[in-house]
């Protein structure tokens, strides 16, 4: 399973991710549809990331029958979600790399604040909690939704803030044009990836067409 580069970004065009990503776009999936959607969505750009970045050593195993040779995956992987909408997404990624560190992060736009002249938004980042990022790892910065680039800019300041991992990914299911070139100025390093590339935000931050407020239909919220 490849990806695909298109521009800044690589593209799971895997049809299992974009018939995921096309049942979270429907309106009529409801919150239960929504989060079993985000979570198959997640294994499968789980099997992409490490069909892209993940490496294997050769392990000996003994079957029934005989010994033979096998693959087993190296490295340290890293899953950061930023909540709460990436809960589900990499509920599925650590099902495809059980093994992963794991840390959680919340920032949250200042809605009231709104977007300023540039298309940003003000963003507390109120709660981190992260594993040690060491040298080697693979950091998956797991966000459904990269719209201004806000979010994703200020949660990559709290996993870098003195961290140097061997490759760090920020992972979406769906991006805005702006969102992409936001974070590959402020992170030229930083590989993105995501499922599916709109057309352009509206006045209140929102990717078109998008799906709306990920956290709020995954979490049953929405009005
Ligand atoms: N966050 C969302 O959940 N949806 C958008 O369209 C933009 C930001």
């Amino acid at each position: 399973m490849t990806l695909e580069q298109q521009g800044d970004t690589r593209l799971v065009a895997h049809p299992l991710a974009q018939q995921a990503l096309t049942e979270l776009r429907d309106v009529e999936t409801d919150p239960v549809a929504f989060r079993r959607a985000l979570t198959r969505l997640g294994r499968v750009c789980g099997y992409a990331l490490a069909a892209a970045y993940f490496e294997t050593e050769p392990v000996e195993v003994e079957t029934p029958l005989a010994t033979t040779t096998g693959e087993r995956l190296t490295g340290d992987v890293v899953f950061v979600g930023v909540l709460r909408a990436a809960v589900p997404f990499v509920e599925g990624l650590v099902d495809t790399v059980p093994h992963a560190r794991q840390g959680v992060l919340s920032a949250s736009r200042d809605e009231a604040a709104g977007m300023d002249e540039n298309g940003r938004f003000p963003i507390s980042v109120n709660y981190v909690n992260l594993p040690e990022i060491r040298s080697a790892d693979t950091v998956v910065v797991a966000d459904p939704m990269l719209a201004t680039g806000s979010t994703i800019v200020a949660a990559l300041g709290a996993v870098l803030d003195g961290a140097t991992p061997a490759r760090t990914v920020v992972l979406s299911a769906v991006s805005a044009p702006e969102g992409i070139g936001h974070v590959a100025d402020r992170y030229p390093e930083v590989e993105l990836v995501t499922v599916g590339i709109d057309d352009h935000l509206d006045e209140n931050g929102y990717i078109v067409p998008g799906l709306g407020d990920a956290g709020d239909r995954a979490f049953g919220t929405a009005e």
